[in-house]
């Protein structure tokens, strides 16, 4: 933090290599090292300010994925950085207290950016949101996971080939870059921040023994309350906050099959890796824990969007690299939202592919999953949400605070190889 009272970061985007893979260094991208990037922590209110050098041998972007941003710093595919260049946005946070990311957002080559190791974890703590109770020592009781997958070449190298109707699919599973790691727990309960940060591989995670935990907080910010789970489903791009007991002995966070196959066991529908299995990471404690507290039995005040409000309707159909028949195209901007006015957003899979569904600049709130009421964990904040085929979700949301008259904001499908294909559409706020 300067004199002023702006937090400021730097960030370089570079190539260098990472053991992923015990005893075999692969080429990897990352900000400030070899992979993945620094956590990035500001406050509700204050002022951030980046200055993000580009040292890779392409031109990316650098876009803040769930947060409330103005559009000309969103890091879209409009904010591309050349070889060799400086691109320094600026905003004062104000949101709720969440578990954000970042990741490049360049046309076409999205996905490829993000599988050679570019994402970084972005939170926002908010005093206002009485999330005390909840563990929060970073890096102690308190810890972000990332979880991706990866497939590798004989000599190590990351194989890029072989893409499926979904993108890369790996069939190693890495967290916060490594395979077959283990995280010591030294508290009795830990919070994990989990961002499924893959290009186009569904997760349903949870516990080698099957233990419950308590989800407490989903994209944009905490739930009303904490949800008890054994499994929690993640598309790419989402997030779960999760609260669990250390116990007494090692426990493996898994990636277990779907149950119900995610909705994609028609004969011909694509597979996006929902009946596989794997091993994420391993909890390990400590023979004796430090103690945690009690989880608070409610955690934030989630006000509900009121579709009657609505001043606009908006229908988005997901089918074959597009939205409503139409590719990206950087130059057509598909609509225009009025500032501070609620709109109900309808978004309909007419695909046998899954699909999921991603808004810059704001969290909504899903209404409706086929005409009934979303489970618990589906309640609170989103800002991407898994849509299965011949799915159809109703969306409440609201843009606030900035407008641009020329630049815009996307939405898209968060299936990298999708969005890369053009699945993706764009917006004004005025
Ligand atoms: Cu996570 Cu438009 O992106
Ligand atoms: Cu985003
Ligand atoms: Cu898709």
């Amino acid at each position: 933090t300067d004199a002023s009272g702006v937090r400021r970061f730097a960030l370089t985007a570079g190539p260098g290599s990472t053991e992923m893979l015990a005893g075999t260094r692969t080429p990897t991208w990352g900000y400030n090292g070899s992979v993945l990037g620094p956590t990035i922590r500001a406050r509700r209110g204050e002022t951030v300010a980046f200055t993000i050098d580009n040292a890779l041998p392409e031109a990316t972007t650098v876009h803040w994925h769930g947060l409330h941003v103005p559009a000309r710093y969103d890091g879209g595919p409009h904010q591309t950085i050349a070889p060799g260049a400086r691109w320094e946005p600026t905003w004062t946070v104000n949101q709720p207290a969440a578990t954000l990311w970042y990741h490049p957002h360049p046309h076409g080559t999205t996905e490829k950016h993000v599988y050679r190791g570019l994402a970084g974890f972005f939170l926002v703590d908010d005093e206002d949101t009485p999330s005390s109770g909840l563990p929060s020592t970073y890096g102690v009781d308190d810890i972000p996971i990332v979880v991706q997958d990866k497939r590798f070449a004989a000599d190590g190298a990351l194989d890029e080939s072989g893409s499926t109707d979904v993108g890369l699919l790996g069939d190693t599973v890495v967290a916060n870059g490594f395979a077959d790691t283990y995280l010591p727990v030294s508290t009795e309960l830990v919070r994990l921040r989990l961002l499924n940060g893959s290009a186009g591989r569904m997760y349903n995670l949870g516990f080698s023994d099957d233990r419950e935990f308590d989800m407490v907080a989903s994209d944009g910010g905490l739930l009303p309350e904490p949800v008890r789970l054994t499994r929690i489903a993640l598309s790419p791009g989402e997030r779960a906050e999760i609260v669990v007991a250390a116990g007494a002995a090692p426990v493996l966070l898994r990636a277990f099959p779907f149950e119900d196959g995610a909705g994609l066991d028609a004969p011909e529908a694509t597979d996006a890796g929902v009946h596989d299995d794997f091993d994420v990471v391993e909890l390990r404690p400590t023979t004796t824990l430090g103690p945690s507290a009690a989880i608070p039995d409610t955690l934030a005040t989630v006000p509900s969007i009121d579709p009657n409000a609505a001043v606009a309707r908006r229908e988005f159909e997901l089918q074959w690299f597009m939205i409503n028949g139409q590719q990206m195209d950087m130059a057509r901007v598909d609509f225009t939202s009025a500032v501070d006015t609620v709109e109900v957003w309808t978004v309909r899979n007419v695909d046998n592919w899954p699909h999921n569904f991603h808004v810059h600049d704001t969290q909504f709130q899903i209404l409706d999953i086929d005409g009934a009421t979303p489970p618990p964990e589906l309640r609170g904040w989103k800002d991407t949400v898994y849509t299965p085929p011949g799915s159809t979700l109703r969306l409440a949301l609201r843009f606030s605070e900035y407008t641009d008259p020329a630049m815009p904001y996307m939405y898209h499908c968060h299936l990298l190889l999708h969005e890369d294909m053009g699945m993706m559409g764009q917006f004004l706020v005025l």
